[in-house]
């Protein structure tokens, strides 16, 4: 029998509490998730690719069913690399879905068999996006709970001492 695989895809710059609640979501869903980081040469990300996944692994250490890859070019194409038909992604608000919907359908337009699974995180984390973890982080702000331990080592290792006003 094949594997139920689910693709997790994202820029994960960096990795935050909400995308680690829909990775724990999934994982009773399907035999096994993988996470796959964008390489993305147009973004000007924080991280390169190779630190999003080592954090990324060093944060799943432990859960067989969970593998961290990175990607580039076509998403349905990596899907294919890795036998997958499903690809996961959060629906934090309203705002999120119109993005959603656009790329769920050209996925599918791209290949039929992928089937988009929307999946939505924790109250606590519908706010929550990459982009305002590194300007909190930046200013100062409290990000207790928002991020896990390792993320924030590595936002003070990289952006060093937070500016306080
Ligand atoms: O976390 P993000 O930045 O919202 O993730 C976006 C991502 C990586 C899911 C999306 O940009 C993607 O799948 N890129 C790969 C290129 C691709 O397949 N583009 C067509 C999809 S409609």
């Amino acid at each position: 029998m094949s594997l139920r695989t689910a693709v997790y895809p994202g820029s994960f710059d960096p990795i935050h509490n909400g995308h680690l609640d829909i990775i724990e979501r999934c994982r009773p869903l399907f035999d096994e998730v993988v996470v796959a980081v964008l390489h993305n040469e147009s973004k000007q990300p924080l991280f390169s690719v190779e630190e999003r996944v080592e954090i990324i692994r060093e944060l799943v250490d432990g859960s067989a069913d969970v593998r961290v890859e990175s990607f580039s070019g076509l998403l349905v194409d990596f899907m294919e690399k890795v036998g997958a038909r499903a690809v996961v992604r959060g629906l934090r608000a309203v705002s999120d879905f119109e993005y959603e919907f656009q790329m769920a359908l050209m996925n599918r337009r791209l290949n039929p068999r992928v089937e988009t699974v929307f999946m939505v995180p924790r109250e606590d984390y519908s706010y929550l996006s990459s982009r305002l973890v590194k300007e909190v982080f930046s200013l100062g702000g409290d990000l207790t709970g928002l991020v896990p331990e390792p993320v924030l080592a590595r936002l003070r290792q990289r952006l060093g001492p937070p500016v306080s006003a």
